[in-house]
């Protein structure tokens, strides 16, 4: 287990599932976290499928709660925000329309660009 003062105020290239089993609980105040959509973004080597994002969550939320004292993580698309619902209920939900964003990305998502941030 990592002491915090050995990572803090240091950037990390890792897999962050990884280097988060060595951080004690509740030891950071704040993950900010902006983790894959699950819509088939070309990410360079994790690959965007729907089943993957599902595999994915479930790792990576109770995990960033259990280390964090808060969490910040934007989600899209309905489906996935009922999923997240169901599974690992937020404290809290803040959702957003925007219209001023890449006509790319408004394809990919399917729908009408919304963003909601949780947790
Ligand atoms: C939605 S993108 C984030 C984009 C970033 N916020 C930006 O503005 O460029 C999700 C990123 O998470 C990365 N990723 C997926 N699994 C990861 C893991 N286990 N550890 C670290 N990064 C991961 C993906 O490769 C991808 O770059």
């Amino acid at each position: 287990m990592y002491k915090i003062e050995d990572i803090i105020n240091k950037v990390h290239c890792a897999d962050c599932l990884e280097l988060m089993k060595d951080i004690p609980d509740k030891s950071v105040d704040l993950v900010l976290t902006d983790p894959p959509y699950g819509v088939n973004l070309d990410y360079d080597i994790y690959q965007d499928t729907e089943e993957n994002w599902f595999k994915l969550m479930e790792k990576i939320i109770p995990e960033v709660k259990r280390v964090a004292k808060m969490v910040i993580m934007p989600s899209c698309q309905i489906k996935r925000l009922k999923w997240i619902y169901n599974h690992f209920p937020p404290d809290w939900l803040i959702c957003w329309i925007g219209i001023e964003i890449s006509p790319e990305y408004c394809k990919i998502a399917k729908e009408r660009l919304r963003q909601e941030v949780l947790f």
